[in-house]
């Protein structure tokens, strides 16, 4: 089929703006409408053979599918207190961790097809054949492209519902791979009664909000973050901070950076700059603090004040507008305020926007960007 840009100058803008919907296909079909209170509000279809006395959670993946991953880890040990590891692929075939037993074994990739990660997942199957039940390999994917490769090797899959993704640069299935995960941690924290069942309604409901809040972010942030690119399209260097379940979107929005712009960006969790990338900072290396209220909203705030202090111009991700906030940014990308388990859903749209106003700005081929491919089928 001719996926076509409809009017947008770009695939990778199209896909932004896709992101909506992809929430609401997702929301679909992953959960179920709540009411009927013997009914589990999830529905993965994965059976309770993959779950049964799990104690661990082992998460290989590469590029934007290793950020999601690093989400998927931080809400499933918050919400289903199931220690959970997530590797480079392209490491953890060559150096796994010792086996463990019950372990649930989760390939994170896109198109299905990215060499290092199906390895790493056929190494560790082959490495658990033969020995005692509760070694055995317990394989799940989690990809765009369910007949795929990935789809053939493994058992079990939750499909990602972004629909075909043209741009080089992940935009929309990140996002989808996010919603995975959020069913994945809170199918997880129903069958172990981790969470009250109050609390997961309460979450489902939270996201059910997510694709009218996106909509609302991309109507206010692209004008802002294309005249932020306006401002920016010359700078050598960009440090971006979060922390918690913030951090990994820091990793992310340095990454799309990165790809597309050819401008050095660094992701760094916001309370370890001062142990080396602080000596970077000085009026020519602008910061992007991701500053959601939370459990950590005060450490972001007083971090950024530091990089402040070294003459950085500070951007913040925040639907704070006054106090603190106010004082230290110089510019807002402000998104809404949603409880902070959701927020790296809406904190990771204007750091998309930003990377591709300034991509387009600087006039690179934003859906090509050079010395990259969609997916990496070679190790
Ligand atoms: C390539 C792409 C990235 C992607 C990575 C992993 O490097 O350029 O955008 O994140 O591969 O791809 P996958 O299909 O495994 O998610």
């Amino acid at each position: 089929t001719m996926v076509e840009k409809q009017g947008f100058k770009h695939f990778m803008l199209k896909e932004i703006h896709e992101q909506p919907g992809v929430v609401r296909a997702s929301l679909e079909a992953y959960f179920n409408n709540l009411g009927d209170s013997n009914q589990s509000p999830i529905n993965l279809g994965l059976p309770e053979s993959l779950y049964a006395d799990l104690e661990q959670i082992h998460i290989v993946a590469c590029g934007t599918s290793w950020h999601a991953a690093l989400v998927g880890k931080h809400l499933i040990e918050q919400l289903a207190g199931i220690s959970t590891q997530v590797h480079y692929a392209s490491e953890y075939r060559y150096a796994p961790s010792p086996l463990t037993a019950n372990t649930l074994i989760v390939g994170v990739t896109q198109s299905g097809e990215t060499a290092d990660t199906l390895a790493a997942l056929a190494m560790e199957k082959e490495r658990r054949q033969g020995k005692e039940p509760k070694y055995q390999a317990r394989l799940l994917g989690i990809t765009n492209r369910p007949e795929s490769s990935l789809g053939h090797m493994v058992p079990h899959i939750i499909s990602t519902l972004a629909g075909i993704e043209i741009g080089v640069a992940a935009t929309k299935t990140f996002i989808a791979q996010l919603m995975a995960f959020y069913a994945l941690a809170l199918d997880l924290a129903y069958r172990r009664q981790t969470v009250s069942l109050d609390k997961l309604v309460e979450i489902i409901n939270g996201l059910r909000q997510i694709p009218k809040e996106i909509e609302a972010t991309l109507a206010s942030q692209e004008s802002l973050t294309e005249q932020l690119a306006h401002e920016f399209a010359e700078t050598q260097d960009f440090i971006f901070l979060g922390r918690g379940i913030n951090f990994p979107i820091a990793l992310e929005g340095a990454l799309k950076l990165k790809e597309i712009s050819y401008i050095h960006a660094e992701g760094y969790p916001a309370g370890e700059m001062k142990h080396g990338p602080i000596a970077l900072l000085d009026a020519k290396v602008p910061v992007v603090a991701i500053a959601v209220p939370g459990s950590v909203y005060e450490k972001v705030i007083s971090n950024s004040q530091e990089a402040k202090a070294r003459d950085s111009r500070l951007i913040g991700v925040t639907p704070v507008k006054d106090g603190e906030a106010a004082e230290i940014f110089n510019d807002l990308l402000p998104v809404s305020n949603v409880d902070e388990l959701l927020s790296p859903i809406l904190a990771v749209v204007p750091l998309q926007l930003l990377a591709y106003h300034i991509a387009a700005r600087r006039g690179l081929d934003v859906d090509q960007p050079r010395n990259l491919a969609k997916s990496v089928t070679v190790e």
